[in-house]
């Protein structure tokens, strides 16, 4: 895939303000202060400057066409994003919203695991302090629920699947037929010698389909759809010497091993549970 024009002049802009802002922070606390009060100052000026152009742009037909078009490029979405102009995807702030809540969780003794997003309605695994009845398990489920249904309004529910054992007590007996198991949801992939090192494998499951990707013998799953506008990532470049994965579609570049977005740094790919059992690669795709 060719690396658009938008998108490498987006890379050398971001390395740009990280080398800036490394500066920044190593200044003493007064001269830091006075940097990042200017910051704010001037990213406040091109926020306010963005919405009354966005604004002018969708009052018009053909201007709203446009401001569609140009929300493609990844440099303007990463923008826009930046000023939170654009809304992510569900999944995404789904994402962010579970990681707000995680360090809160985790220094109870418990976490939260996302499943799904489907029709509106997330789907999480509670593992730890979380289970059973206890006040306290009750009480960070009811957070979790809390958290997701006031900062993401038009979430229709939370539901809570049952917890299960982590992967190292499921039985090789225990996974059926097509290599999924109604019971613990995971999926027979291929054999760890057809991704090689550098390579990517598709891995379908009825509706769902996962990447799976191989990063010099580093195997991760994830969701074959792109965090942008979720469409498949397969046909995407890997550069395994980078470590990125580059999307076909708009030029979005992530991280292959984690699935952090590198133009959008909200963004971020859905990651499945992985995991080597006798040389076959077993993918957690469903709750
Ligand atoms: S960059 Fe737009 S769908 Fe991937």
């Amino acid at each position: 895939m060719a690396i658009t024009p938008s998108h490498t002049a987006l890379e050398s802009l971001a390395k740009e303000v990280d080398r800036a802002m490394a500066e920044v922070r190593a200044l003493d606390e007064g001269a830091r202060g006075k940097a990042i009060a200017l910051q704010r100052a001037i990213e406040a000026f091109h926020k306010a400057g963005l919405t009354t152009i966005i604004q002018r742009l969708k009052a018009d037909p053909r201007g709203k066409e446009l401001l569609f078009d140009l929300v493609d490029d990844p440099l303007v979405y990463a923008l826009f994003a930046m000023h939170g102009l654009v809304r992510l995807d569900l999944a995404t702030r789904v994402t962010q919203v579970l990681e707000m809540v995680r360090p809160f969780m985790q220094s109870h003794g418990g976490d939260v695991e996302l499943v799904e997003v489907r029709d509106e309605t997330v789907f999480v695994r509670l593992h730890g302090a979380c289970n059973g009845c206890s006040m306290s398990a009750v009480t960070l489920r009811e957070g979790v629920e809390e958290a997701l249904l006031s900062q993401i309004p038009e979430l229709r529910g939370v539901e809570v699947l049952p917890d299960q054992p982590g992967p190292g007590l499921i039985l090789p007996e225990a996974i059926g037929v097509r290599g999924a198991s109604a019971e613990t949801g995971w999926t027979r992939g291929p054999r760890v010698e057809e991704v090689p090192p550098g390579t990517m494998f598709t891995l379908h499951a009825g509706t769902v389909e996962a990447l799976i990707v191989n990063l010099d013998h580093r195997l991760s799953a994830f969701r074959n759809a792109c965090a942008h506008q979720g469409r498949p990532l397969d046909g995407g470049l890997l550069d395994p010497d980078a470590g990125t994965l580059t999307c076909p579609w708009h030029g979005f570049c992530f991280d292959a091993s984690s699935g952090e977005c590198f133009t959008a740094p909200q963004a971020q790919l859905e990651r499945f549970p992985l995991r080597v059992e006798e040389g076959v690669i077993w993918v957690r795709l469903e709750g």
